[in-house]
């Protein structure tokens, strides 16, 4: 066997065997095969794609590659939520919480690479924050206080870690068979019984469009399958900035008002409705059950209680919590309703402000970032404050920057639904 034929074979739209996807793996993984074949070969999948069979042998290998974790220890079944990547995504930061009052949570997370951030960035803005934890002292916690979010360990997929990089550098991230291995390959490997996806569809998102996301979501619920988990992908909207904040610290404070029950309609009603699946499943609860405790979790303050308990627990101080940065508000220059967001845009001017990464080993300043302060369909005026940019660095033409990332109109436009589907 040689990449070489198996790249020209996929070139030419065949499938590959169980062996040629084994042999690429464990080759790629050891360096036999070179980046620039392997990217080849990427971009190949990308454009002729792969059927069933060959993702779910490409997620298995990837398994396969390093340790799959083993939570046999936690009593209960350990549902963990996975979020496909968006713009203000902070739901991570109120979902575990709730959820860790009625079943335990053990959340792997990663860092932002690109537009979208990353989960333990966030919490690592909050001073003294630990995210790197043995196995053995994960199932500690999780047994005494039903939660631990920690960094992924570097033999946790490792072949999906090297891929996934070359994928970033090499344009071939938006692929449904290598977004679904990528993502089922973690989830599995993490010791996950039951899984909740938060499968972000729109302009800020991997997935463009609904057609698309849906079949990214069959093709992860086919996957589980094969493996004996539960999938439950909630599609949501991502033609919107989720809630205001992007950014650290700003989206630390936003959950926060969120935990503490203020209204936040997008970011609250998305974690109410992942929360709830989750409790469904870890508690076996009729859905309707579930979000009623959900929403008493939120409105009874334990949720928050929670929050605070886990921030101590993981070393973080709280009271440090401070944005240390200059603010600049954006006024519109324009009139009328706004017809459409440049989300991907939003992330990566917050990405350049240095909230996130274009290079793995990018230092990130946790204070800045940008506060959106508008949604489609909303009604503007000239002068207006639209957005708050946090700085450090020097901001050039960043008016104009920021009016281009919206789209007006004088019609009326219909708000954007915020769950499109719930596919299980
Ligand atoms: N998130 C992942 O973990 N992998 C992908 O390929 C895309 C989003």
């Amino acid at each position: 066997m040689n990449i070489i034929d198996i790249i020209d074979k996929k070139r030419l739209g065949k499938k590959l065997s169980n062996d040629e996807i084994e042999y690429v793996v464990k080759n790629y993984c050891n360096d036999n095969i070179k980046d620039y074949q392997m990217s080849s070969l990427l971009m190949a999948i990308v454009i002729n794609g792969m059927d069933y069979d060959e993702t779910y042998y490409l997620t298995k290998c990837m398994i396969n590659s390093g340790k799959i974790i083993d939570l046999s220890e936690i009593s209960g079944i350990k549902v963990d939520k996975h979020s496909t990547g968006g713009v203000g995504d902070k739901l991570t930061l109120i979902v575990a919480p709730i959820v860790s009052l009625f079943a335990p949570v053990v959340k792997m997370s990663g860092r932002g690479l690109g537009f979208t951030g990353g989960t333990i960035d966030k919490l690592e803005s909050i001073k003294g924050f630990n995210v790197n934890y043995k196995i053995d002292d994960i199932i500690k916690q999780v047994n005494e206080h039903n939660i631990c979010v920690s960094y992924t360990s570097d033999d946790l997929c490792p072949a999906d870690k090297k891929i996934y990089a070359l994928r970033n550098a090499s344009g071939t991230v938006e692929s449904i068979p290598l977004i679904a291995s990528s993502i089922m390959s973690k989830k599995i490997a993490g010791g996950a019984d039951d899984i909740v996806i938060d499968l972000k569809v729109g302009n800020g998102a991997f997935m463009k469009d609904y057609d698309s996301a849906k079949k990214l979501a069959n093709t992860m619920i086919n996957i589980g399958k094969k493996f004996n988990k539960k999938v439950v992908c909630i599609l949501s909207n991502m033609n919107d900035v989720l809630g205001y904040s992007v950014g650290n610290t700003l989206e630390v404070m936003e959950a926060i008002e969120v935990l503490k029950n203020k209204k936040i309609d997008d970011v609250k009603n998305l974690a109410i409705e992942i929360s709830s699946r989750m409790v469904n499943l870890a508690c076996n609860k009729d859905i309707n059950e579930a979000k009623d405790m959900v929403v008493n979790a939120l409105e009874s303050g334990d949720a928050y209680n929670k929050f605070i308990e886990f921030v101590k627990l993981q070393g973080g101080d709280l009271s440090s919590l401070k944005i240390d940065a200059k603010k600049y508000e954006i006024k519109s220059l324009h009139n009328g309703y706004i017809k459409s967001i440049d989300v991907e845009g939003i992330g990566d001017l917050s990405r350049d402000l240095g909230a996130g990464r274009i290079n793995k080993d990018d230092i990130i300043d946790n204070s800045v970032g940008v506060i959106v302060y508008k949604k489609c369909g909303d009604y503007v005026n000239i002068g207006d404050v639209i957005a708050d940019i946090y700085y450090n660095k020097q901001l050039n033409n960043i008016d104009e920057v920021v009016n281009k990332l919206f789209e007006f109109t004088d019609e009326v436009v219909e708000k954007n639904k915020l769950i499109l589907d719930i596919i299980f």
